[in-house]
C-alpha cells in the first residue's frame, strides 16, 4: 500500500476511484475471512482498509456507494455473526481486592500516584460488580452500529444482530445532539430466575425430542448452563440471532470506550448521562467521599445481594474525576483508577473421588482432584487442582475423603479442608515416575514441584509445547486442535513448531487419514499459511520460554522490534556484557528472573535449532506498537530530580503512553532528560553527552500537546 493522501487533499474523482477499489478489496477479504476461513491479510490490515473507507466517506458523503462496505456492517455480520472486531479502545479487566485493607492500600496508591496533598479528597464511585459478560456498543451520530464482546480485550466478537434483541439496549440514543462516536460499555446478564427457567426449558426440550424419536431420555446428558453468566454468554454469542431473541437478556451500562466527546467530567455524571440517553444503570451506584463511605456501600450492597434478581460478585470502585482517571492510566490489563472488591468465597462439601496426575509442558506433575459434582455459589464443580505434592500432604487427602471446596469469584475452585482426615485410609502416594513416559519424576532442592525428567523424550511435554504454540494467545492457529496435534505427533509429523509449517508437504498423507476431506485439509493448511508472518510477540510467547508470559513477550518486543535483536542482547547479557543487561533491565516488567530465563534458553543448543528452524519458516514483521502521535514516540526519556506535580510512576506511565521508553539511567541511548530540582549526577552526565534537558513544565506541555 502506498502512502495515502489525506482526504482533504483529494479530488472527487480520486476519492471515487479509491472508494471503488476499497469496496472491491474489502468485499474480497470479507469472503476469504468469513466464507473460506482463509484470510490473506491480518485483522489490523483489514481494519486499516475499513478505516480508510470510513475516512473517505466522511469527507465525501455524496460518494457513498450502494455497495459500500460501511453499509454492509449489519449484513456482513448477519452472514457470520461471530466475526472479529478490533476494539478502538481496549476493553480492560479489573484488579481485585479481597479485604478492606487491600481497598485502603489501593486508595493510598491512587493518592500517591496523583501526588495529592493530605487534605485533598478523592471522590470514588461504588457500584455492584455484575456477573455477566461485558459488551461494547458503538453509536455513531446516536445510532447503534456495532456491538462486540470483550474477547481478549483487544479483539472481540461481533454480536450486532444479537444485541438488537435486547430490549434494554437502545438502538438510537435519546439525545438531541449525539456525539459522532460513542461506545457504551456495560454488562449483558441474565436474571437468576430466567436462568433457572432456561435450564428447565432445555431439559424439557430434550425430553420431548427424545420421546419424539422413541429414544431413552438421559437427563444427565442434557446440556444445561452452569450459571447465569454462562447462560448470558451462550445466549448472546449465537450464530443465529433468533436464538438470542428467545433468551431474556438484560443490560447495565457502567463505562465507555472510544468517544468523540464526553458529556461530563466525572464517572458519576457520565453514567447518569447514559441513563438519560436510555440505558439502564445501576441504582446502587453512589459517589463516596472517603474510604469509610466506600466500605459502607460495600456492606450495603452485600446485604442487598441475596434479594437482587441478578448475580453480583463484588463491588467496583472507580476514581470519579475523569482527568484523574486519565492520569492514572493502566497497568497490563487493568486500569489503576478502578478496583473490584470481591465478596468472600463460597464453600461447599463433597467427596474426593480420585486423584489424577497431569503432565504440563514444563514437565510439572499437577495433581487434579476429581470430585462428586457439587454446587458452589451457583457453579457445578467437578475438578479441583491440588497444586503439588506438598499441598496433598498438607491437607492429608486421599480418594474417599469428604472435603470442603471453595470458589471465590472467577478464581479456580480450591480444596480448602479435609473433613475425614482422622479416618484410617491408605495415604495417597505421589508418583515418583512420570505417568506419561515412565521417566523418573523428581523435585529440585527448595522446589515444591515434582517434574518429569524425561524432557524431550516425554510425549506429554512435547505435545503440550506444541499445543501452547498454536494456542489462542500464542500463534492462534485455527483448526489445529489438541486432538489433531496428538494424532500428528503420534504419526511423527510434528516434533517442533517449524514442522507445523511443513505440514503442507503432507497433504496427501493427511487426506488419507480418517475424518479428513479436501476442504478440511485445505482449511487447516490455509490457517497455517495465514501465520507465516506472525506477530513477533505471540511467536515469542508461543515458544514457552520460562517466565516469558504474554505481557513480558510484548514488552520485550516493543523494545527489540525483531527477534534476532532480542536473542543477541539476551546472549550478550548472559556473557556478562553490562550494556546488554542494562538494556534488558530498563524494560518495564523485565528483571533478573526473565533475563536469566532468556539466557538459559539461548544457551541450550536444542533450543537454537528449534529457533532457527522456525525462523526459516516464518517471518514476523518488525514489532511496532501504534502509539499516540507524539514527539517523543520511540525515544528514551530519563526523569531525574524531584517532580512536583506528579509521582515518578505517573511520569513513567505518561512516557509509555506517548510511546517513549522511561529509562533509569542516562547513557548515549538517552534522547531526553526531564530534570526537577535537586537533579545531580544524571543532569551532569546529560550535559556531558549533549542530551536535551527540559523541566517538568516542559514535559507537561509535551503531554498536553499529545493528549
Ligand atoms: S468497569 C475499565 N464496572 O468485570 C474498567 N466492570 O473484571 C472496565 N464488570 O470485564 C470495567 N460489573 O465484565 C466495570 N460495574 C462494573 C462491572 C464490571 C461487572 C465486569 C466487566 C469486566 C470485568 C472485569
Amino acid at each position: 500500500m502506498g502512502i495515502e493522501k489525506s482526504p482533504a487533499e483529494m479530488s472527487e474523482a480520486e476519492a471515487a476511484n479509491e472508494l471503488m477499489r476499497l469496496a472491491k478489496s474489502i468485499g474480497h477479504h470479507d469472503r476469504l475471512y468469513h466464507a473460506e476461513d482463509a484470510p490473506e491479510i491480518t485483522d489490523q490490515e483489514y481494519d486499516a482498509l475499513v478505516r480508510r473507507n470510513s475516512a473517505l466517506e466522511a469527507a465525501f458523503p455524496h460518494l457513498v456507494r450502494e455497495d459500500s462496505p460501511s453499509k454492509k456492517v449489519g449484513h456482513a455480520i448477519a452472514a457470520s455473526p461471530l466475526s472479529k472486531v478490533t476494539h478502538q479502545v481496549r476493553m480492560m479487566s479489573l484488579d481485585n481486592a479481597f479485604s478492606a485493607e487491600e481497598v485502603s492500600d489501593w486508595v493510598a496508591r491512587v493518592r500517591r500516584f496523583l501526588a495529592l496533598s493530605e487534605g485533598e479528597p478523592v471522590a470514588i464511585t461504588a457500584e455492584p460488580k455484575i456477573d455477566g459478560l461485558s459488551c461494547s456498543l458503538r453509536y455513531e451520530k446516536g445510532k447503534l452500529v456495532q456491538a462486540a464482546t470483550r474477547g481478549d480485550g483487544q479483539v472481540g466478537e461481533d454480536v450486532t444482530p444479537n444485541v438488537l434483541h435486547i430490549a434494554d439496549i437502545p438502538q438510537q440514543l435519546d439525545c438531541s445532539d449525539p456525539p459522532d462516536v460513542f461506545e457504551v460499555r456495560g454488562e449483558v446478564y441474565m436474571e437468576k430466575q430466567a436462568f433457572a427457567a432456561l435450564n428447565t426449558a432445555l431439559m424439557e426440550e430434550a425430553r420431548t425430542a427424545a420421546e419424539a424419536k422413541g429414544e431413552e431420555f438421559e437427563p444427565g446428558k442434557v446440556r444445561q448452563f452452569a450459571n447465569p453468566r454462562n447462560a448470558a454468554a451462550g445466549s448472546l454469542r449465537q450464530k443465529d440471532a433468533n436464538v438470542t431473541a428467545q433468551r431474556p437478556l438484560r443490560f447495565w451500562a457502567y463505562a465507555w470506550g472510544a468517544a468523540s466527546s464526553l458529556p461530563a467530567g466525572t464517572q458519576f455524571e457520565v453514567v447518569h448521562t447514559l441513563a438519560e440517553w436510555g440505558f439502564p444503570v445501576s441504582p446502587l451506584m453512589v459517589r463516596c467521599a472517603d474510604l469509610d463511605a466506600m466500605l459502607a456501600q460495600y456492606d450495603a450492597i452485600g446485604k442487598a445481594r441475596p434479594d437482587l434478581p441478578y448475580e453480583i460478585d463484588g463491588v467496583v470502585y472507580k476514581v470519579d474525576r475523569l482527568d484523574w482517571q486519565q492520569r492514572l492510566g493502566f497497568v497490563a490489563k487493568a486500569p489503576r483508577w478502578a478496583l473490584a472488591h470481591k465478596f468472600p468465597a463460597e464453600r461447599a462439601e463433597t467427596t474426593l473421588e480420585s486423584i489424577d496426575i497431569q503432565v504440563g509442558r514444563t514437565g510439572k506433575l499437577t495433581p487434579v482432584g476429581r470430585l462428586a459434582p457439587v454446587l458452589v455459589g451457583g457453579v457445578t464443580v467437578t475438578n479441583v487442582t491440588l497444586h503439588n505434592r506438598d499441598e496433598i500432604a498438607r491437607l492429608g487427602v486421599r480418594p474417599g475423603d469428604r472435603v470442603v471446596v471453595q470458589r471465590a469469584g472467577d478464581v479456580i475452585p480450591q480444596l480448602v479442608d479435609n473433613l475425614t482426615r482422622e479416618v484410617e485410609r491408605t495415604p495417597y502416594l505421589f508418583p515418583d515416575t512420570c505417568p506419561e513416559c515412565g521417566s523418573e519424576a523428581v523435585s529440585e532442592e527448595d522446589e515444591v514441584d515434582v517434574r518429569c525428567t524425561g524432557g524431550l523424550i516425554c510425549p506429554a511435554q512435547r505435545t503440550e509445547r506444541l499445543k501452547h504454540f498454536v494456542s489462542r494467545k500464542a500463534l492462534d492457529i485455527e483448526g489445529l486442535g489438541e486432538k489433531t496435534i496428538d494424532q500428528f505427533f503420534a504419526l511423527g509429523w510434528l516434533e517442533s513448531p517449524a514442522d507445523i509449517f511443513r505440514l503442507k508437504d503432507r497433504k496427501d498423507e493427511i487426506l488419507a487419514l480418517e475424518g479428513w476431506q479436501d476442504k478440511s485439509v485445505d482449511n487447516l493448511l490455509a490457517s497455517v499459511e495465514a501465520k507465516r508472518a506472525p506477530d513477533a510477540a505471540r511467536l515469542l510467547f508461543g515458544l514457552g520460554i520460562r517466565h516469558v508470559g504474554e505481557v513480558t513477550a510484548r514488552d520485550l518486543m516493543k523494545n527489540f522490534h525483531e527477534l534476532p535483536q532480542l536473542r543477541e542482547t539476551a546472549e550478550q547479557a548472559r556473557d556478562g556484557e553490562d550494556e546488554a543487561a542494562a538494556e534488558l533491565t530498563s524494560i518495564d516488567g523485565v528483571g533478573p528472573t526473565v533475563i536469566e530465563a532468556l539466557g538459559d534458553f539461548f544457551h541450550e543448543p536444542h533450543n537454537i535449532v528449534v529457533w532457527e528452524d522456525l525462523l526459516n519458516e516464518v517471518s514476523p514483521p518488525p514489532y511496532i506498537v501504534e502509539t499516540l502521535d507524539s514527539p517523543v514516540a520511540g525515544k528514551t526519556v530519563v526523569f531525574t530530580g524531584k517532580l512536583e506535580t506528579m509521582s515518578r510512576d505517573e511520569a513513567k506511565a505518561q512516557a509509555e503512553r506517548l510511546g517513549a521508553k522511561a529509562a533509569g539511567s542516562v547513557s548515549a541511548k538517552t534522547d531526553l532528560v526531564v530534570a526537577g530540582p535537586g537533579a545531580g549526577s544524571k543532569l551532569k552526565k546529560a550535559a556531558e553527552l549533549g542530551i536535551e534537558v527540559i523541566d517538568e513544565a516542559g514535559w507537561a506541555d509535551i503531554v498536553a500537546a499529545a493528549s
